[in-house]
């Protein structure tokens, strides 16, 4: 099977990825520098798969960092075949505090693992790349659910380096045809691996409602601040269409497997195509978790929309993947996680 390079490899997605893939029979390198994730998490996936890890501690702009990946997996698997690029800052609000930390991160870092990759594929090989992309790129939607033909429009410079991603990839395919690349557009990411060894682990306080949730449940956080009550929604809190982060780990197996066997580019939603509002996962959460979830009303979070799900029919149709898990798997699993790891990797 073929050796996948996966950048940002500890950070949430991609770890559960690594599992993923290696379940699937593939051989993955990883990279990352730790500036949102943890070693700790190479323990876990070592104990988890029974295998070491093939892993490069270094920054995705940094070449010989990016070498030293490529020669890892030449050495260990006969080299690299695909990379899926997850390497990047995600925090809205940080990213309009901080807009060319963002661009230096999330563009640089896209095109010096593009270079890399170019650079350790053979001429006539093709350059396999898949792109975290995110829902963020449609922006303010004006049909639900969205279908990947929606208006694209960023509303803050994470949301453009995303966006920027996807035409970057887009060019470089228009240019040479060598490249299939898959950018897939993830929704909302929730939940943990089954076994309680990983999970998401955010810094300070989270940004994204269910590890927020998640700290209530578990007694570190007192209340839950929801976000606005005055949305254009059935309980007029802001619906979202969560996604097990298995169901999206076997997304990117899924995508791989396209770009290998279909020999054809795409962009695709990665969502189960069901809305769920903030009340309905605080419910869901406290039935999992059986433990109170204490509300607080508070003013709209700039910035937020109504309602966002995906139209998940192209995945289907092009991928032969949907998801499989329900609102109850994710909180069930989500609270697994953090009640045996109430500090993250760190506890
Ligand atoms: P994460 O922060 O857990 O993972 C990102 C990883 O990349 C971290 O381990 C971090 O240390 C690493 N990293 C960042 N910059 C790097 C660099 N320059 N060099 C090497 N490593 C670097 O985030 P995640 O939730 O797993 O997100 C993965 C990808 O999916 C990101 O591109 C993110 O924008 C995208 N995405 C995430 C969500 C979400 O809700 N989690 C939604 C849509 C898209
Ligand atoms: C956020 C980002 C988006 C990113 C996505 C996944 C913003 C404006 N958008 O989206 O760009 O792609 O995360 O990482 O930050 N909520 C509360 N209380 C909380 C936290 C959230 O009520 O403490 C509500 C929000 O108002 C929203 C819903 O819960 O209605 C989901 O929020 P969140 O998990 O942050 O995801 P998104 O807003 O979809």
């Amino acid at each position: 099977m073929p050796c996948i390079l996966l950048t940002g490899a500890t950070g949430y997605i991609a770890s559960h990825t690594w599992l993923a893939l290696l379940e699937a029979g593939w051989d993955v390198v990883g990279i990352d520098n730790f500036c949102n994730s943890s070693p700790r998490v190479l323990e876990r996936l070592a104990e988890l798969s029974g295998r070491v890890p093939s892993f490069v501690e270094g920054d995705v702009r940094d070449a010989q960092s990016l070498d030293r990946a490529f020669a890892l997996g030449q050495q260990r698997w006969g080299g690299v075949q695909a990379v899926v690029h997850f390497a990047a800052l995600k925090a809205v609000g940080e990213s309009t505090e901080k807009p060319l930390e963002y661009f230096a991160n999330n563009i640089g870092g896209l095109v010096a693992t593009c270079q890399a990759l170019q650079r350790h594929t053979a001429a006539d090989q093709p350059l396999r790349m898949v792109f975290s992309s995110s829902a963020t790129v449609y922006g303010k939607p004006e049909q639900l659910p969205i279908r990947e033909d929606a208006p694209l429009s960023a509303t803050n410079p994470y949301g453009a380096t995303k966006l920027m991603g996807e035409q970057i990839l887009a060019e470089l395919q228009r240019c040479d045809a060598r490249w299939l690349i898959a950018s897939l557009r993830y929704f909302n990411p929730v939940g943990a691996h089954p076994s309680g060894r990983i999970g998401e682990d955010p810094r300070g306080v989270p940004n994204n409602l269910m590890p927020y949730v998640a700290q209530v449940a578990v007694g570190q956080r007192e209340r839950l601040n929801v976000f606005g009550q005055d949305y254009d929604t059935p309980d007029g809190t802001g619906v979202r269409d969560y996604i097990h982060i298995c169901d999206l780990a076997d997304g990117h197996v899924a995508a791989l497997r396209h770009l290998f066997e279909q020999g054809r580019s795409l962009t695709v939603n990665l969502g189960t195509g069901r809305g769920y509002s903030v009340l309905e996962v605080a419910r869901a959460y406290e039935k999992a978790s059986g433990r109170e979830v204490p509300l607080h009303f508070a003013p709209r979070r700039p910035g937020d929309v109504d309602a966002c799900y995906a139209d998940p029919t192209l995945a289907a149709q092009a991928l032969g993947w949907r998801a499989r898990r329900d609102i109850d798997d994710m909180c069930a699993d989500s609270w697994r996680w953090q009640s045996q790891n109430p500090r993250g990797f760190n506890g």
